[in-house]
């Protein structure tokens, strides 16, 4: 059976680990070539890369920061000069730099707003230019496709974490106008919103049996989730099979986001 994203070709940023690194693979193991894109470890994406084209496909890692124009335009270059156009853009990349309002610095605040939602920005503004360079495809209904990493935290506000759920937030209007924006010449722009997945950005959140007892009253589902719940969620939202699916976001979060709180309660 031919595979959902076969002959496609799809960028992912932050790659390296966590949520990036679990979506890069699925897109490859869907069949779409991959450029994994790191910040500042480039082993993990070397080491994906190397197993996948060992296994037939096609990958390489390229280093940038999301949050410098220079160096996105570098990123969508190198893709381009290796596998000559992108179906689809993965904007991952993000951080947390948690802090209470008044212990929160300015750089805290701008550390995570120029990663989180400019690096989006600018990750989207390139995948539009060169899904319009490329023009029409020949393998996907779509002109180009394009998934923000959101989060749960585009609606649930998170105490301590302001910068943070600002930036998810501000996701949540960026992605929907610019899919408003785009969508009259097939190009398809979604979210995905994560709840809490077992990666590094929240192993405080985990990693002891008191911290993860805590976390689990937050998921109605019972269990954590894992990087390859949101791999196969985004295979989904980047093939044809969700092609008439535009501006939407896609919580992937056990139920989080139902409040479980206000079960016996409210
Ligand atoms: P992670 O810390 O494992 O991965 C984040 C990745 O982003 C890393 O590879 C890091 O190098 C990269 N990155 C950071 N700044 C960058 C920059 N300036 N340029 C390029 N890459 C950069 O964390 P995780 O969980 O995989 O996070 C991925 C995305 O998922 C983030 O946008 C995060 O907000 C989102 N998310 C995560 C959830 C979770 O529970 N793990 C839940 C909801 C959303
Ligand atoms: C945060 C994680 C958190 C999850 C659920 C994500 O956006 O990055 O730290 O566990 O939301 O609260």
């Amino acid at each position: 059976m031919e595979k959902l994203l076969a002959n496609q070709v799809a960028l992912i940023t932050g790659a390296s680990s966590g949520i990036g690194y679990g979506v890069a693979k699925a897109l490859a193991n869907a069949g779409a070539a991959v450029a994994l894109n790191y910040h500042s470890h480039a082993e993990p994406d070397e080491q994906l890369a190397a197993e996948i084209e060992q296994a037939g496909g096609s990958a390489f890692a390229i280093q940038a920061d999301v949050s410098d124009p220079a160096q996105v335009d570098k990123l969508f270059a190198a893709c381009r000069a290796r596998f000559g156009g992108i179906d689809i853009v993965v904007a991952n990349a993000g951080l947390q730099k948690d802090a209470a309002i008044a212990d929160m610095t300015l750089d805290d605040w701008q550390f995570v707003l120029s990663t989180n939602l400019t690096g989006q920005f600018l990750t989207c503004q390139a995948a539009v230019r060169e899904f319009r360079r490329r023009g029409p495809s020949t393998v996907s209904k779509a002109l180009g496709k394009i998934i923000c990493m959101s989060s749960v935290h585009e609606v649930i506000p998170w105490a301590g974490h302001v910068n943070y759920a600002a930036s998810k937030g501000g996701i949540q209007m960026m992605m929907k106008s610019l899919a408003q924006e785009v969508a009259p010449e097939g190009i398809r722009v979604n979210s995905i919103a994560p709840g809490a997945i077992r990666t590094p950005i929240n192993k405080d959140a985990w990693d002891s049996q008191a911290a993860l007892d805590k976390l689990l009253q937050l998921i109605p589902y019972g269990r954590v989730g894992d990087v390859d719940d949101i791999g196969k969620a985004a295979v989904w939202l980047a093939s044809d099979e969700s092609d008439y699916v535009v501006g939407t976001t896609l919580f992937v979060d056990g139920g989080m986001t139902l409040y479980p709180g206000f079960a016996d309660n409210g």
